[in-house]
């Protein structure tokens, strides 16, 4: 019996690979073997998850002529593949990928690591920073004695406390966009939201829009659930959304869904101005596609002089076209799991009915937490810290990187958690892999894409600053080194942990 369980066709992987190869060769640099390359290469493709596990990579013939090498080439990849436990074969069956024993399962969205596990790893994988103390502390104090009168209660609220929907939809209201709470759902945190989402609109097959690049995890999701991804590009620099664009392609592929995120967008940084969030909204009126709006990032703006345009909702109060998604995690801390839908109460009644059986509700401790943050005072305050120190670390990055790395390319954005950098012709998957291997841990760009673009870009947070920002940038310096050297190929170990 065959030990695979989906297939990759030649033209198919020839296209991937080549999408690795963005700085045109001959720089007279050293290049390994041609068959070393091509296992690099799949490999590569493997622990990014863009090829599965347990695929049936093409015949050694029809890869050959796919890549225009020779059938001894390719043999050679596959049994360099094979010793080192990314490949299987049997007479008859052919060969299929596989990820070695011990080797961290390859995923394509942003996978936390435990920070206990890091060692002196410097971990830029993930946009989330340490909480904002003493705000977290004190937040779940006074949900402490809040919390009696609900411990009589059976503690299930699938629509989220009602104190919280009060709070939340007062704020959206004192925001000038007039908001009941039977417009809001508390959620576990704005992936809890998505996941809702996803479930009540777009079931297998349908389409959602999405930026390109967009949010690796949320796009994930979108796959997970079996719908198709319509990419549209974001315009070079920051100003993003070409809406002439998004108008066509929204009315030729009508798609169920469009998702955005129009402040500091991830991982660009970019800002959608209030026309183009008019249009948005319009255009996605006119295709009858429900617009997503994650509003993740929207209390991170850092520098103080900007003025920030109005929400997106605003073109649509009652909430029939869009929907916002907004969280706790990036203006606070990302371990409240907290997040929510604002949208018109009819969508919200649905939207509960949908989260209910995955998890019935988000936990009440939190919820308090975040109200009597909101309610007090403080989590404008927290808020007020979080901005100074992604200011600081976003200064201290780019900095570093313009120094260490002059000729990586970036816009420096004006908000949010995120550096979308062009990494000079160098495959982004590969700096990522070396990065590991010399203590420091970073996405590529590729896992913000839709089939394998942005491989010439990595994603820097503004997570770290000071020295360590300096080191980060050091690091990645000499990750940059490794791959354009060549160094960097053929290791078969698991991303180690650095010891300096
Ligand atoms: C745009 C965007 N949406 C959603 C999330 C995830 O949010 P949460 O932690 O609330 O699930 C993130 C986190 O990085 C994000 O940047």
């Amino acid at each position: 019996m065959a030990q695979w369980t989906s297939a990759i066709g030649p033209a198919q992987l020839a296209r991937q690979l080549k999408a690795q190869q963005p700085r045109p060769v001959g720089t007279g640099l050293r290049k390994p073997p041609a068959y070393r390359a091509l296992a690099d290469g799949i490999r590569l493709l493997v622990l990014e998850g863009r090829v599965p596990a347990a695929a049936r990579l093409p015949a050694e013939r029809e890869l050959a002529v796919a890549l225009s090498v020779s059938r001894t080439t390719v043999a050679a990849a596959y049994e360099a593949l094979r010793g080192e436990g990314f490949l299987e074969s049997r007479r008859g069956a052919g060969s299929w990928t596989a990820v070695p024993a011990g080797h961290p399962l390859p995923g394509r969205g942003l996978e936390p690591l435990p920070p206990e596990s890091l060692g002196s790893m410097i971990d830029l994988g993930c946009a989330a920073l340490p909480a904002p103390e003493p705000w977290l502390t004190r937040g779940v104090q006074g949900a402490l004695e809040e919390l009696p009168p609900y411990a009589h209660t059976h503690g299930d609220y699938p629509a989220g406390l009602p104190a919280l929907r009060q709070m939340l939809a007062d704020r959206y209201t004192a925001r000038g966009i007039p908001t009941m709470p039977e417009q809001i759902m508390v959620t576990t945190g704005a992936m809890g939201a998505m996941d809702a989402i996803c479930h009540l609109f777009a079931g297998r097959g349908e389409r959602i829009a999405v930026e390109s690049p967009s949010y690796a995890n949320i796009l994930q999701l979108m796959r997970e659930a079996g719908a198709r991804l319509v990419p549209i590009a974001m315009a070079e620099g920051l100003t993003g959304w070409d809406l002439p664009r998004w108008r066509q392609v929204l009315r030729d592929a009508a798609p169920r869904l469009a998702y955005v995120v129009a402040d500091f967008h991830n991982p660009t940084g970019a800002l959608a101005d209030e026309d183009q969030r008019r249009q948005l909204v319009d255009a996605a009126r006119s295709a009858g596609t429900v617009l997503v709006v994650d509003e993740t990032m929207s209390e991170l703006w850092l520098d103080e002089d900007l003025a920030m345009p109005r929400p997106v909702c605003a073109f649509d109060p009652a909430g029939a076209t869009v929907l916002t998604v907004g969280s706790a995690s990036k203006a606070f801390w990302a371990g409240m799991r907290i997040g929510w839908v604002r949208a018109a109460p009819d969508i919200i009644r649905s939207l509960v009915a949908a989260r209910a059986y995955a998890d019935l509700g988000t936990p009440v401790l939190e919820q308090l937490a975040v109200n009597w943050l909101m309610g007090t005072g403080g989590w404008e305050q927290a808020v007020e810290l979080r901005r100074t120190q992604a200011r600081e670390n976003r200064d201290a990055l780019v900095a570093a990187v313009r120094r260490e790395l002059p000729g990586w390319e970036f816009d420096v954005p004006r908000g949010g958690l995120t550096l979308w950098v062009r990494t000079g012709g160098l495959s982004g998957s590969r700096i990522a892999e070396v990065g590991e291997r010399v203590g420091v841990r970073v996405p590529s760009g590729p896992r913000f894409g839709v089939d394998g673009a942005f491989e010439g870009y990595v994603r820097l947070p503004f997570t770290v600053g000071g020295p360590v920002a300096e080191e980060a940038a050091v690091r990645l310096a000499a990750a940059a080194r490794l791959v354009e050297t060549g160094g960097g190929s053929g290791s078969a170990e698991p991303p180690r942990t650095f010891v300096a």
